[in-house]
């Protein structure tokens, strides 16, 4: 790959505090900092890295390719699909690979910008997390899938564009912390169920962990601020919040896949048909559907917690197909 496909700029007018002022002002934020340093894990060294992985059984379940059980798919013989099974698991790795970096960046920046010491501390954690899960995965990818690392989809790149460009922190965290993490939780807890991989199993395991973490510090920092907002900026807040969810739920085509194993473009295109009926009708795929209930509900339920919730959100939220009133199980 030429280094204009695997690197991109981008502007940022950030505004540093050198916060001075060390006093305990946020005793949640610091007891999630004190967590975060008490769960640190090393990729390096408790992923065992010596077990081989069966890229002949595929790595994640074959229900979660699009175009399962179609006749695209029914004309596959097993080795077919079990290489299929492989490039769609590494294209969806590679495209959580990707968030992982631009989540590190993101909080790297939150370390700037973020006023008080118990918010740099606890993103400051973070920034090693993510650190850590862009490590596992790519050494995941390169060291067991061959390298097959794929480039980032459109609407991945859009999200995290805007989100180090803007220099105002709670929308950082807002898009961050409350959408792109909830919208991994999801994925990655959809794929700690379905792997076939006894390591990406593991993996997926101990970053679930981690994630937990971060999304606490959007329901713990954002609360405050958000009060505080006047109608303007909280018009912008959720004008966003409706345009990243948008980003993150409506998914990408992972053409590229399909045409890795030598699908042709008019079948590709047909697949593609396939996935957008489906996306449509009744979902029947369990995992599918578990996910995007999950998802929903998290989404709902983060939103709530930090004053996100209110007429003009719910309605947009209806407009995606989610139920404002949906509430995780407490
Ligand atoms: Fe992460
Ligand atoms: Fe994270």
């Amino acid at each position: 790959m030429t280094s204009s496909q695997t690197a991109s700029r981008i502007t940022a007018e950030i505004e540093t505090t050198f916060q001075r002022d060390y006093r305990v002002h946020a005793p949640d934020m610091r007891r999630l900092y004190e967590n975060a340093k008490r769960d640190q894990w090393n990729a390096a060294r408790d992923i065992d890295w010596n077990v081989p992985v069966d890229l002949g059984q595929g790595i994640f379940a074959d229900e979660l390719i699009d175009g399962y059980q179609s006749d695209y798919w029914n004309a596959l013989d097993a080795q077919q699909r079990a290489a299929l099974n492989v490039e769609f698991s590494c294209w969806r790795l590679s495209q959580l690979l990707h968030g992982e970096e631009g989540a590190m960046l993101a909080c790297s920046q939150l370390v700037d910008i973020v006023p008080g010491n118990d918010a740099k501390f606890f993103a400051a954690t973070q920034v090693v997390d993510e650190a850590r899960h862009a490590e596992v995965l790519s050494r995941y990818l390169h060291e067991k899938c061959g390298g097959r690392i794929y480039p980032i989809t459109f609407n991945i790149s859009k999200l995290f564009d805007y989100l180090l460009g803007t220099g105002r922190w709670f929308i950082k965290t807002v898009g961050l912390q409350l959408i792109a993490e909830t919208f991994a939780v999801s994925l990655f807890r959809m794929l700690a169920q379905s792997a076939k991989d006894p390591t990406l199993r593991e993996i997926t395991r101990r970053i679930l962990a981690d994630e937990a973490r971060h999304m606490g510090f959007s329901v713990l920092s954002l609360p405050d601020e958000i009060r505080g907002l006047n109608q303007g900026d909280l018009h912008e807040l959720e004008d966003f919040t409706r345009e990243a969810l948008v980003l993150v739920m409506s998914g990408q085509f992972p053409a590229q896949a399909f045409a890795a194993v030598g699908f042709s473009a008019a079948d590709i295109e047909g697949i593609r048909r396939v996935r957008r009926e489906r996306a449509a009708g009744p979902d029947n795929h369990m995992f599918r559907k578990l996910f995007r209930r999950d998802m929903s509900m998290q989404v709902v339920g983060n939103m709530g917690k930090v004053g996100l919730l209110n007429a003009r959100t719910s309605s947009f939220l209806r407009e995606l197909g989610i139920d404002p009133e949906m509430r995780p199980a407490a």
